[in-house]
C-alpha cells in the first residue's frame, strides 16, 4: 500500500535563494509499519537527533511551550489538510501530509531524505531540488521543537514541526 506524502518548509529570513523554499514536494512512499512510539514527542525527537548525529550536531530537546503551538496549528487544517504554513515567525516550520496515516517518525524522515541534494560546501541544493526541510532539521542552533499532527476530515494526515531559534538563515550553514 503507498499513500501520497508531501511536505513544505518555509525561511522567514530569506526572500531569495536557494533556502526561500516554500515548495510543496510530492512524494510517494511504502507505507511503513505504524506504531504510537512514532508518534511521540521521543519519536520526534529521536529521528531529528538521528539525522543531527550524523552530521556531528548536538541534539534538539522537546519544549511542551512550542508543541502546543505546533499542535494548535495543526487543529486548525483538520478541514482541509492543506500544507500552508502557520506565518508565526517566532519558529522555524516543517510541514509534511499525506492521504493516508503518516507517522510523526516518518514525517521526520521524509524532511531528512532531501539530505542528498544538500552540498555542504556550496551551500546549495541540487538543481531543481528542495533541501530545506533538511537543513532545518540539522540547523545547529534550532535546539528546541514541538510537533502536532491531526487526522483530517478528509482521512489524510498534517504535521508541522516548529523550531526555535528558527533555522535557514540565508547564506548561512546550519553547521
Ligand atoms: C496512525 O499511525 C500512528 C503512528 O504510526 C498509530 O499510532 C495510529 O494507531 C495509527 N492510526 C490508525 C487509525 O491507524
Ligand atoms: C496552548 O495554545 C493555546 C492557543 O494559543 C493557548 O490558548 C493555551 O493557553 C496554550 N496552552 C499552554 C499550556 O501553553
Amino acid at each position: 500500500m503507498a499513500f501520497s506524502k508531501m511536505m513544505s518548509s518555509l525561511s522567514y529570513f530569506s526572500l531569495e535563494g536557494f533556502l526561500a523554499v516554500a515548495l510543496a514536494l510530492a512524494l510517494i512512499l511504502a507505507h511503513l509499519p505504524s506504531s504510537n512510539a512514532q508518534d511521540s514527542p521521543q519519536g520526534y525527537v529521536d529521528a531529528h537527533n538521528a539525522a543531527r548525529a550524523l552530521v556531528g550536531v548536538g541534539p534538539v530537546t522537546w519544549d511542551e511551550t512550542i508543541a502546543n503551538f505546533s499542535r494548535t496549528y495543526a487543529s486548525t487544517r483538520v478541514a482541509d489538510c492543506r500544507l500552508v504554513h502557520s506565518g508565526d515567525r517566532r519558529y522555524g516550520e516543517n510541514l509534511a501530509g499525506s492521504t493516508g496515516n503518516l507517522s510523526g517518525r516518518d514525517a521526520v524522515n521524509l524532511w531528512v531524505s532531501e539530505k542528498v541534494f544538500y552540498d555542504y560546501n556550496s551551500n546549495t541544493c541540487a538543481a531543481g531540488q528542495v533541501c530545506g526541510h533538511y537543513t532545518q532539521v540539522v540547523w545547529r542552533n534550532s535546539v528546541r521543537i514541538g510537533c502536532g499532527k491531526v487526522r483530517c476530515k478528509n482521512g489524510g494526515t498534517f504535521i508541522g514541526c516548529n523550531y526555535a531559534p528558527p533555522g535557514n538563515y540565508n547564506g548561512r550553514r546550519p553547521y
